[in-house]
């Protein structure tokens, strides 16, 4: 099984940007983190992170052919880019959102996620670790376990 983990923008500064809400730990402790859980599960990863929302929709149209499921965390652009929704619906592999803080916690603004709407579950409030429910759950999917 290969993975794609996208990260969208400012996920770069983790560790320096509001660490009280994202934490201290910086994105390529987040990085080393995924590969981990990746290789828990005899899986495959590849991480991709930008501040583009054309590079992200980029990367989501090339993933086609290549991998099995997509895990993304679109930062600010899970609130306004119906850009990203469209490339998950075209390429329609499985997806999983996943944010470091809990969103529904947060501003009004943050409770619209265009990119969940093709997005098989999210994982929000849970830090890293939301990255390996995710990469676990999407295994599991496609494996075709029933309650994955
Ligand atoms: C985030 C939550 C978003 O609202 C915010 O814009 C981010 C990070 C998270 O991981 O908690 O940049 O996706």
């Amino acid at each position: 099984m290969k993975f794609l983990v996208i990260n969208g923008p400012n996920l770069n500064l983790l560790g320096v940007r509001e660490p009280e809400i994202y934490g201290r730990q910086d994105y390529a402790a987040l990085q080393r983190f995924i590969e981990a859980a990746a290789t828990e599960l005899g899986a495959e990863v590849e991480i991709y992170q930008s501040n583009h929302e054309g590079c992200l929709v980029d990367r989501i149209q090339e993933a086609l052919g290549r991998f099995d499921g997509i895990v993304l965390n679109p930062a600010a652009y899970t609130h306004t880019s119906v850009a990203i929704l469209d490339a998950l619906k075209a390429v329609a592999l499985p997806a999983v959102e996943v944010h470091l803080s809990d969103v529904s916690a947060r501003e009004p603004f943050r409770q619209i996620s265009y990119a969940g709407m093709a997005c098989l579950k999210t994982y929000a409030g849970l830090g890293f670790e939301g990255y390996r429910q995710a990469l676990r759950f999407l295994a599991a999917y496609l494996r075709g376990e029933r309650d994955a």
